[in-house]
């Protein structure tokens, strides 16, 4: 019997926007627990450094790691385009990000091969979408667009509000111009704002939501390693924070359509047990 089946999943996120990927997991492996953490203290990701969000990244994946997690889902784009290889090349446990999943489903998607993709500043400047669609389709055309309002609105609670849709109308202008025919939602609070998306692009474009594609991902990771979790009972999620505040619980019960458990505080920033080039730990 391998044990780490029991073991829990580990999935991180800079606040909420990963429990849009939290979601798909809870629906593709239903029998899976889960950690979650969501550094609120320390979001946005999208304009930092890449040095920060590398160790902002080591720092939730050695908590998790205190939590026996047999495998970890970095559900952020930011920290997925600026973290993943490093992290995949300093710990054994098996680590997956967003944007490889995002890039095969547009992939996927597209028909007349002009594909928008809407992020945080630092995913869009890492341009790591367009080298993993262009790895998949060479012909396909990329059309980027920073879109870093759209996280403080989702974080306030004010995803369906007039201040969104008239964020929406002027970022995403320039993606209609263009006449892609879908458009990868490549922050993952983007999908808590998709009404107001899909209201002001209209349904001929498609919004495309790399969380499906990355709960998938997980589970033919767990299928090929033999670490599914063979119970029969539905899977339990702990909710953990670095600054407890009420709209995550309120935001997060709205999204999931159920009650959570209040999240616990972590102290982040004591997590520092690798070093890694490029920061100095305090
Ligand atoms: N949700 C995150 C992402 O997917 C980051 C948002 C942020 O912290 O700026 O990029």
């Amino acid at each position: 019997m391998n044990s780490a089946k029991e073991n829990p999943i580990g999935v991180f996120d800079s606040g909420l926007g990963g429990l849009t990927v939290l979601k798909e997991i809870s629906k593709i492996l239903p029998h899976e627990d889960v950690i979650y953490f969501g550094d609120t203290a320390r979001v946005p990701y999208g304009p930092r450094s890449r040095e920060t969000i590398l160790k902002y990244t080591f720092q939730a994946i050695n908590f998790l790691l205190t939590k026996n997690v047999k495998a970890i889902v970095i559900a952020c784009n930011t920290a997925t385009a600026r973290a993943l290889v490093e992290a995949q090349s300093v710990y054994d446990v098996p680590i997956i990000g967003v944007i490889k999943a995002g890039a095969r489903a547009a992939c996927k998607y597209t028909k007349n091969l002009k594909v928008g993709v809407i992020g945080t500043e630092g995913t869009i400047k890492s341009k790591a979408y367009n080298t993993e669609i262009q790895k998949i389709k060479k012909d396909v055309e990329v059309f980027a667009k920073a879109c870093p309002l759209f996280v403080p609105i989702t974080e306030e609670g004010w995803s369906n509000t007039d201040v969104a849709k008239l964020t929406a109308k002027r970022y995403l202008k320039e993606l209609k111009d263009a006449e892609v025919d879908s458009i990868v939602l490549g922050c993952t609070h983007y999908p808590l704002l998709k009404r107001t998306i899909g209201e002001e692009v209209g349904e001929e474009i498609k919004l495309v939501n790399p969380a499906r594609e990355t709960a998938y991902e997980l589970k033919d990771i767990l299928v090929s390693e033999d670490m599914e979790n063979d119970k029969n009972d539905e899977g339990s999620c702990e909710y953990y924070v670095s600054d407890i505040n009420e709209r995550f619980s309120s935001i997060a019960k709205e999204f999931l359509k159920k009650d959570i458990e209040n999240p616990k505080l972590v102290q982040i920033h004591k997590f520092n047990k690798v070093r890694i080039d490029g920061f100095k730990e305090e």
